[in-house]
């Protein structure tokens, strides 16, 4: 497990972004995996300003780590619109490509089903991103979750709905369920980069690296994988 730990927000997000930039540079047909939440905004800034440069992202297909149950595409809270936003409206990438789980889908345990199988037939993920949750859930997988799961509906854990909270109008508002890319899926990536930043992921960021491989720390998984990065600001490394 590599740990580059940097001055602050802004140099985490520029780092993130060239380990983008070098991987979609080198093989232009990448499958990459995203995240969405706070943490990868500045990412997905620079990435618009790197395709202004010339940054070509025409080839690439992208998958989504997960989408809230019952938030529509078009709805402003759910991960797909956060997206478009954020980051597929600022690029050439083929929308046709870009995959994020149906959150509204009729009969959800198909659409996990179906959404890993897209993974498969795009050859698996070549660079997974990954933000932290305060808990260390990865995705949406929260403590408790096996090491084997696969796309599935998972319950959030109270301490995430209280932190997404400030992305609604009110915590009721707050979906209770997700569908998230499992902890399986996201190791059979190729590579992995996690980044975090601020005090308050510090807890979560010692216990993923220094702490025990153990379910109560879902982050810790990533110790057992092969090629992963952790990008983290100061105060995240603060307990490192
Ligand atoms: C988002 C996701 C989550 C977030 C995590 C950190 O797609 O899967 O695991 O990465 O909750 O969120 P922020 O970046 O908002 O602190």
């Amino acid at each position: 497990m590599n740990v580059v730990v940097v001055n602050n927000f802004d140099r985490m997000s520029e780092e993130v972004a060239k380990i983008m930039q070098t991987q979609i540079s080198r093989k232009p047909e990448s499958v990459l995996g995203l995240a969405t939440g706070s943490s990868p905004l500045c990412v997905y800034r620079l990435l618009g300003e790197y395709h202004e440069r010339g940054l070509d992202f025409s080839q690439l297909t992208t998958f989504n780590l997960d989408e809230y149950v019952g938030l529509a595409p078009d709805h402003p809270q759910s991960y797909r619109y956060y997206m478009e936003e954020n980051l597929f409206s600022k690029v050439n990438v083929n929308k046709a490509k870009t995959f994020v789980p149906n959150g509204v889908a009729e009969d959800l345990e198909e659409e996990c089903r179906r959404y890993e199988d897209l993974i498969k037939q795009a050859g698996g993920i070549d660079l997974q991103i990954l933000g932290i949750g305060t808990n260390a859930h990865i995705g949406f997988n929260e403590p408790g979750t096996e090491f084997g799961t696969i796309t599935q509906v998972v319950d959030l854990a109270p301490s995430t709905i209280a932190d997404n909270s400030r992305f609604f109008d009110s915590p009721e508002e707050v979906p209770t369920q997700a569908i998230s890319m499992g902890i399986k899926s996201i190791m059979k990536a190729k590579n992995i980069v996690l980044m975090a930043n601020g005090g308050s992921k510090a807890d979560a960021i010692a216990a993923a690296v220094k702490g025990p491989v153990t379910t109560k720390v879902p982050a810790s998984v990533l110790q057992l994988h092969p090629s992963v990065t952790f990008v983290v600001d100061q105060a995240a490394a603060s307990k490192l």
